[in-house]
């Protein structure tokens, strides 16, 4: 993590999920993997389950309960200490909305017209998206400065909302003459920044493509995940003798991408192991290479997911710890906007 112009503010690392189906390998290499590693490296961590968000487009409210408890099982069974990281979900600490509403006074209409991933999610029907689905970077911006977080881990999709964030944070402090928000950096880092479908090597790899065959979830079993990637679509040549050689065949290059990641080991590398090799041997080595890496996660998230109420204890107590940072800089923030807190109690 680089230093910046946040000299004041002390390293803090924040970054959430939103529990909307199940967690699928993109979110695990490109964001949970890598929050596990920060976590290790000694840095505070914060990591968010970001319920709010997942409302911006329809939720069944017993599925939504149940997505929220299985990504706090997947975070902890990936390695997230939730005694050495704060882990919760968003709706339990007020500040998120509230800080998202200041922010939603921030924001221009101009920056928010820009978001691609708005566009991308509501299609050709933005009139019937929700006001929230529009709002929502805003929101987003508001879960790292209310704690201001001065790096954000996240994968490459993300990158635009972490540079809105900045935007918001430098208008704020110019607005109001202060020096209060950090300018955050978003960390995008490795080879799985954006991990591909395995049937599209053009897509994202994500939680909501209609194809269950496109993504491998975290829940998925030995047998599901090879039966995958033998099907995951692929050109009929070789794998090549260099890195430059994928140059036009984005199938080949996710799946060599996935298996450095997994292996922790650079792209490289693995054609350097693979060279001349056809998918038929590349394909079963990189699924037992997957099954080895995720079963272990699966199974630990299974034992997890029996106890429930266990769950939702750790998430309390992680919003009790978030809170306690978060409502100091959330009062701060209506004293520099001129709200008046006479409220005793
Ligand atoms: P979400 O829930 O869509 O994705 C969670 C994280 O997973 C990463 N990711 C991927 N990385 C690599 N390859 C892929 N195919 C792939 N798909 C998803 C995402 O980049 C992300 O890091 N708006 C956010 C959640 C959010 C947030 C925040 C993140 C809300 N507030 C504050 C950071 C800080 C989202 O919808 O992520």
């Amino acid at each position: 993590m680089t230093a910046s112009a946040n000299a004041k503010f002390k390293p803090r690392v924040f970054s959430g999920i939103q529990p909307t189906n199940h967690l699928q390998l993109g979110n695990y290499l490109g964001a949970v993997k890598r929050f596990v590693q920060m976590q290790d490296s000694g840095v505070e961590t914060i990591y968010c389950i970001v319920d709010l968000h997942a409302i911006t487009v329809w939720q069944n409210p017993e599925d939504l309960r149940n997505a929220t408890r299985e990504l706090a099982a997947g975070y902890i069974a990936s390695g997230l200490d939730p005694k050495r990281s704060i882990l919760f979900n968003q709706s339990q600490v007020p500040g998120h909305a509230e800080l998202g509403w200041v922010f939603n006074c921030v924001a221009r209409m101009g920056w928010m017209n820009r978001m691609t991933q708005f566009k991308d999610k509501a299609g050709k029907n933005a009139e019937n998206a929700s006001l929230g689905l529009y709002a929502y970077p805003a929101l987003m911006a508001a879960d790292i400065l209310l704690y201001h977080a001065t790096h954000v881990p996240v994968g490459e999709d993300q990158k635009q909302h972490v540079e809105l964030t900045r935007d918001i944070a430098i208008k704020f402090n110019h607005d109001f003459k202060v020096d209060f928000f950090p300018v955050t950096q978003p960390v995008i880092e490795g080879t799985a920044t954006r991990v591909m479908s395995l049937r599209d090597g053009t897509k994202k790899m994500s939680k909501s493509d209609p194809s269950d065959a496109s993504r491998i979830n975290l829940t998925d079993d030995a047998d599901t995940i090879a039966k995958k990637f033998r099907k995951a679509k692929t050109d009929p040549d070789p794998l090549p003798e260099t890195i430059d050689g994928l140059a036009g065949r984005p199938e080949a290059r996710n799946l060599v991408n996935i298996y450095a990641a997994l292996a922790e080991v650079s792209a490289e590398t693995v054609i350097a192991e693979f060279a001349g090799k056809q998918f038929g041997v590349f394909k079963p080595a990189l699924a037992d290479l997957a099954v080895a890496r995720l079963s272990p996660i699966a199974e630990e998230m299974a034992r997890l997911m029996a106890d429930p109420a266990e769950i939702d204890r750790i998430l309390g107590d992680g919003a009790e710890r978030a809170d306690a940072i978060a409502q100091p800089i959330l009062d701060q923030t209506y004293d520099i906007v001129g709200m008046v807190r006479s409220r005793r109690g």
